[in-house]
């Protein structure tokens, strides 16, 4: 038995993946919310017989490896080191050899060895006398934020390109894969070029990338540069600080959300450790999922600006979708968190404690924008109020705000909920149009339902006799279920009774998330073995009679071809045959 295997039997799903999520138990299985896509019930099942999981909403399955490799985005090398420490198991050699070193992996070390480069220079060179000064004296920033977040500077000549290749031994093309360097004319440069640089953390803690700031941004323009997107940089799925504020955050359960390094640092340098920066950008899905792993509330404290207002807004939407709390702090002038910070790091603590709920804040806004004792005021504050108030979950929280609103601008609560309803129902025809157009068909889930019945059920030698009869002339539309239904066939000609887990460790391995699929499928309580053969009768009549519908459309369509009399006649002969069996396999 390989090492992998020998984890997968030491380790209990349940527990490991309890983790991570909030369990409950479902009949012999667990569910969960799915954390791989948004959803209120759960879809998410585990398997403690098996040892896998499997989720039904969006498809994705597996072992707690796979479990492992796509909640933390890592690959299977560092999972097997995590899952092996888990358990006790001492790796050998062969199991983690230098061939397994991955790219991700690589670019993890060269960035690691950047970092502590440039981190050298800022502190030690003479090259960096200039960032070192602005940062101590203009920015206010101490060696012990510096080494904190282990700050560095980057130096104008391509000196890290010398030390990565000449000291380290790296090859050309991986400073290019890491983002580090790039060509031109045959030759290769360092990318970051006389900056002042942050290095990006991932969550636990491996250097992805830095942003460089420039020391001028008249002769050394734009102000930020950022990695470009690498096999572990990818802008938009990362927080600014969230690796030093992950503790803090699920301590204060309540997370801090600014633009900025610098408006990060100052918060920290003030005792405010819960606080990680978009830098810059909108505030995505990914990023959102991945903090509620830490809060359930977000305080969101963007610049004060027009530009600072649309990002405020266009996160509300995206945090709202994954019913997070959100409030606002709304410092007094100043531009951004790190300006307010040094003209009053005691008013900005202030403001901080005192966040207005973000609806609240919204319907102020709003009202002061509005003459809400004119008609056209009324409408233009309930247009774009009503807009935000469409997306709240909550249905309390929504009330709250409808009938603040209602008072504020003398509106009746009923008026209001008819304008509500009116944009719900618009946004819900999308939302099934969208669904819509990614729903299975319903013979794709009778097969699905059919083959779960017979893997599950006690009785599963009635059941394949069952099919054998009356499912003779049946295609499947999906080919991994009539699949697993051959490899069921075999194996139940050779074993007493149905045994999944066996069964599954004889299926090749692109049957395996079906099967999963199937072996976790949610089934009604039979109370009797003759009420399941009922059942199963059922679904094969109905496959049957959609099965052959199916035929006769096809042959339908080839009729409005161009053909000679002969063949039409005998395409008309065949769709009469079709539909005389059709009632009979349908009452
Ligand atoms: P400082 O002057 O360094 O304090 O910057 P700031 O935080 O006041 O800058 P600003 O409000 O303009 O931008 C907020 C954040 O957006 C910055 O901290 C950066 O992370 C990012 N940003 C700013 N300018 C640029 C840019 O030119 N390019 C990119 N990619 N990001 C930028
Ligand atoms: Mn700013």
């Amino acid at each position: 038995m390989d090492q992998a295997s020998q984890i997968r039997e030491k380790i209990d799903i349940v527990s490991f993946i309890s983790e991570y999520l909030q369990l409950k138990k479902a009949g012999r299985n667990f569910k969960a919310n799915c954390p791989f896509h948004n959803e209120d019930t759960p879809s998410f099942i585990i398997s403690p017989e098996r040892q896998i999981w499997h989720c039904f909403g969006c498809g994705k399955g597996g072992d707690a490896f796979t479990f492992l490799m796509d909640y933390e985005n890592m690959e299977f090398p560092e999972a097997l080191r995590i899952l092996a420490k888990k358990t006790g198991i001492v790796l050998k050699e062969s199991s983690f050899q230098a061939s397994h070193y991955s790219e991700k992996e690589k670019i993890f070390t060269l960035n690691n060895l950047s970092l502590k480069y440039y981190h050298y220079i800022l502190l030690n060179h003479p090259s960096a006398k200039n960032a070192l000064d602005y940062l101590i004296n203009q920015r206010k920033i101490n060696k012990g934020i510096i080494e904190t977040f282990e700050i560095g500077f980057s130096p104008t000549q391509s000196g890290l390109c010398a030390y990565l290749m000449q000291k380290k031994g790296f090859q050309k093309k991986d400073l290019l894969d890491a983002g580090l360097a790039f060509e031109a004319r045959d030759r290769i440069f360092d990318f970051f070029r006389g900056r002042i640089m942050f290095p990006l953390f991932d969550h636990r803690g491996n250097v992805t990338g830095f942003s460089g700031r420039t020391l001028d941004e008249k002769i050394n323009p734009p102000k930020y540069i950022n990695t470009k997107e690498t096999a572990v940089y990818h802008k938009g799925s990362m927080f600014f600080g969230l690796n030093s504020a992950k503790d803090e955050i699920k301590k204060e359960q309540s997370a801090i959300i600014v633009e900025g390094e610098f408006d990060v640092i100052s918060l920290f340098k003030e005792g405010m450790k819960n606080v990680v920066a978009i830098k810059g950008t909108a505030l995505t899905e990914d990023q959102v999922a991945l903090l509620a792993r830490f809060t359930p509330k977000v305080s969101l404290c963007l610049d004060q600006d027009s530009a600072g207002f649309e990002a405020t807004k266009r996160s509300l939407a995206v945090l709202e979708k994954r019913g997070m709390v959100t409030t606002i702090i709304l410092p007094k002038n100043a531009k951004d968190p790190d300006e307010a910070i040094k003209n009053n790091p005691l008013e900005f603590k202030k403001a901080v404690k005192n966040d207005v709920g973000i609806y609240d804040f919204l319907i102020s806004k709003f009202l002061e924008e509005n003459d809400s004792n004119k008609i056209e005021g009324k409408k233009k504050i309930t247009d774009n109020l009503l807009l935000f108030f469409s997306q709240i979950s909550n249905e309390v929280v929504k009330e709250h705000y409808l009938k603040k609103l209602s008072k504020e601008i003398d509106v009746s609560l009923e008026s209001l909920n008819k304008e509500l309803d009116k944009l719900q129902k618009g946004a819900v025809e999308e939302k099934i149009a969208t669904q819509e157009k990614q729903k299975r068909t319903r013979r794709e889930l009778l097969e699905e339902y059919l083959i779960a019945l017979l893997i599950q059920e006690e009785n599963s030698k009635e059941i394949l006799e069952i099919i054998g009869l009356n499912l003779k002339n049946y295609k499947f539309q999906a080919s991994v279920f009539e699949k697993i239904l051959e490899k069921t066939k075999t194996f139940l000609a050779s074993h007493e009774r149905m045994d999944g887990k066996k069964l599954s460790a004889a299926l090749p391995s692109e049957l395996l998330t079906a099967f999963d699929a199937c072996y976790l499928f949610p089934l009604p309580k039979f109370s009797s073995e003759e009420e399941c053969s009922l059942e199963v009768e059922r679904v094969v009549k109905e496959l049957n009679s959609l099965g052959v519908k199916e035929k006769i459309r096809e042959e339908t369509v080839k009729l409005r071809q161009d053909l000679d009399p002969a063949e039409t006649e005998k395409i008309e002969r065949e769709i009469k045959e079709l539909l005389s069996v059709l009632p009979k396999t349908i009452n």
